[in-house]
Parts: structure tokens; sequence; C-alpha cells
């Protein structure tokens, strides 16, 4: 099915949507329970197998950690099949040192859609938006498999752009939440961080003082840092939590040892991009490569089960996939055609050659 509303008999126009970043949000890009319906759609496109999705490259300037200080820029190319057949990419670079030296966000992303017919743009939008909703979802959907029904304290640390998105997501699937506890290096960050979300999503938010403050109790827990030292101990993971952990280095590797569950998103890419700590605790040799439980989308498959126990511990490592940036942003197009949200950009007006 084509996605393109050209028609060639009467002009050989292409033209495309292009979105910025306040037509995004107008179009519903921070409605954070659409998202997750999207997202929970191509975890289960995923489970059954009807997508493609390359291994992503990732430019970057030194090792694997050094990712998270001069930065990279990652290409992240999918198709979703099924009922949403459409392709797209994500081109987006994360300069870790935006913030303290910018006062500006440390990733920016620009997404462009594709028509499966003809293979021409139909949209190209910021991805910014997109891509940390699409990342909070996650794991919303791998807290609503994953993590106990019953949850009532968040952890969270890190009070970046992720979070806030992570505590949107993690509040939407779980109804009991009565607290979420934010920890930052920066404590002025976790304030405000504190104060936002308490006055948007209407919940008791406290900004703590330690890593340890912020989880010991937690039954749902978000690491979210750019920070390249691991800190998150055994001791720290309570019976029954639910761990997403959506940066790469916050967890000791000998932590990963007390999870009776290790879910992953993709497993090919998580270990093509050699930096999320499930597959350096298997490099390692910390855990043999068969705890790893399996990949999100076949639980939400129903190709697996989910959470079996109540102390089940969990914990859900994501590297990020292309086809939930696709999903997310396919919502936000259709979305956008539909209010009439953008601007229509010719990419010609006359081919040169055909
Ligand atoms: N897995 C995925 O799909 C996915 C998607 C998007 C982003 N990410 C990753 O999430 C991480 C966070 O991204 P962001 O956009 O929120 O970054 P950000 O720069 O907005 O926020 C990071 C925060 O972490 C804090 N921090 C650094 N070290 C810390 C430590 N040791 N303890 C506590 N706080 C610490 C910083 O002060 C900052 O406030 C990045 O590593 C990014 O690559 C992963």
């Amino acid at each position: 099915m084509s996605k393109g509303n050209w028609d060639f008999t009467k002009s050989k126009t292409v033209d495309f949507l292009y979105l910025s970043q306040e037509d995004v949000i107008a179009a519903g890009g921070l409605d954070m329970q659409g998202t997750l319906e999207a997202v929970e759609t191509g975890f289960r496109h995923h489970g059954l197998g009807e997508y493609v999705q390359p291994m992503k490259p990732v430019l970057r300037w030194g090792d694997a950690a050094s990712e998270e200080t001069t930065g990279r820029i990652m290409a992240m190319p999918a198709y979703l099949g099924g009922d949403i057949n459409v392709a797209g990419i994500k081109w987006i670079p994360s300069k870790p040192a935006n913030p303290a030296k910018y006062g500006m966000p440390r990733a920016s992303a620009v997404i462009v859609l594709n028509d499966t017919e003809t293979g021409y743009p139909i949209a190209i939008m910021d991805g910014t938006v997109v891509s940390a909703m699409r990342t909070g979802a996650a794991t919303g959907v791998g807290a609503k498999y994953l993590a106990r029904p019953d949850s009532e304290v968040i952890g969270l640390i890190g009070a970046g752009v992720q979070s806030r998105t992570q505590l949107m997501a993690l509040h939407a699937v779980l109804p009991n939440v009565k607290e979420a506890r934010v920890y930052d290096i920066n404590r002025a960050k976790a304030e405000a961080f504190a104060q936002e979300m308490s006055e948007k999503l209407k919940l008791r938010v406290v900004a703590v003082d330690s890593h340890k403050a912020a989880l010991a109790e937690a039954d749902a827990f978000v690491t979210a840092t750019i920070g390249t030292t691991a800190y998150v101990t055994p001791e720290m993971v309570k019976p029954g939590a639910f761990h997403s952990e959506i940066s790469f280095w916050d967890t000791q590797l000998e932590t990963l040892k007390i999870y009776d569950k290790i879910v992953v998103d993709d497993w090919k890419q998580v270990s093509h991009h050699k930096v999320d700590v499930a597959y350096r605790a298997v490099k390692a040799g910390v855990i043999p490569e068969s705890k790893i439980y399996g990949e999100l989308g076949e639980v939400v498959a129903g190709k697996k089960p989910g959470r079996e126990r109540p102390d089940e511990r969990i914990l859900f490592n994501p590297i990020g996939m292309g086809i939930n940036d696709v999903a997310e942003a396919y919502r936000v197009f259709r979305n956008a055609v539909k209010l009439g949200i953008g601007q229509r950009l010719p990419l010609w007006k006359n081919p040169v050659w055909a």
C-alpha cells in the first residue's frame, strides 16, 4: 500500500510533509498513551518477525565509552511490516557536552519516512521528541509485561531528557505509583526535574541525595545517565524490582547475576553496538549468553511469558530500535495529515531524469 498521495497522471511533483519540533508536538508528539500504543505495536511486529532492521552504523571518534564523552552519530534505518507497512530512518547525533556547554539538549534527530511503493519520502521531521518519547515508551511497554503491576515507588537515576519520558511512561502503565525519587550528580537538575514532573504528572516527585536513596525502595527504576562509572550493585536491586537500563554503563557487571530475567529489545543489535551492560557481561564471561531470557517483542507477541512471580528481579536493557522510531513517527505523521499541521515541501517539481 502506498503512503504518498501523489497522482503521477496529473503531476510529476513529489512533495513531502516537513514537521518542526513544534509541529510534532502539535500533532500529539507528547501524548504518551499514543506513543505507548505505537511502540507496543512495534514490539509486537518485532516478535512476529514482521520488520526489517539492518544493523545501525555508529559514527564515533573513539572507543565504545567515548560515546558518553565525545559523542556519536547513529543512522537507524527500519521497515515496519504487517498492517503498518512504512519505512524510514532516524539520523541521531549525541553530544553529551551540549547541556553543560550550551544549555542545549544532548541529542537531536531528524527522521525521514518513506513510501514503500515508490520509495519517495513522505515526511521529514524533527526526531528529537519522537526518539525520547519512544525510549520512554519502550520502558513503559517493558514495565507493562515485566514490572509488578502493584508497583508504588519509582526510582530514577539521571534527571535529563530521557528520565522525563521514562517517568511519563511508567506513570502511565503502573496504576498504583505514589512517588518517584530522582538522583542526579547535578543536584539543581534533580530539583528542577522534581518540580517540573510533579506538576506535570500530579505525582509526588522528590530529589534525593544518592543513587542508593533513589533505588532502595524502588519497585521499578530506570538508569538514564551519561556516566561511565558503574554504581548499581546487587544489594541495590530489591526483590521484585523491575530495572530498565536505557543508558549503558550504570550497572556493575556482577549485578547481572542476581536478575531472574534479563530482557533486551534486539540481541543482534545489542551485540552489534557492544555498549549495553547485558552484552558486556556476557562478553566478559560474568553471565552465560543463556541467561539472556529473550527479546521484549517475544513477550509482547505472547511467545514467552513476562513476569511470572512477584519476587522476580527483572532487567530490561534496550539498545533502541529504529522500528519504534518509525512506528512513533508514522503515528505523528498521520495525526499531522489529519490536522493539517506542517509544511509541504517539494522534493522536485518535475524530475530532471526518469
Ligand atoms: N537505549 C535507548 O534506546 C536510548 C535512547 C535514548 C537515549 N539513551 C541514552 O540515555 C542516556 C541519557 O540521555 P539523556 O538524553 O537523558 O541525557 P542528558 O544529558 O539529558 O541527561 C543525563 C543526566 O545524567 C546525569 N548524570 C551523569 N552521570 C551521572 C551519575 N553517575 N549519576 C547520576 N546522574 C548522572 C547528568 O547530570 C544529566 O542530568 C544517554 O546515555 C543516551 O545515550 C538510550
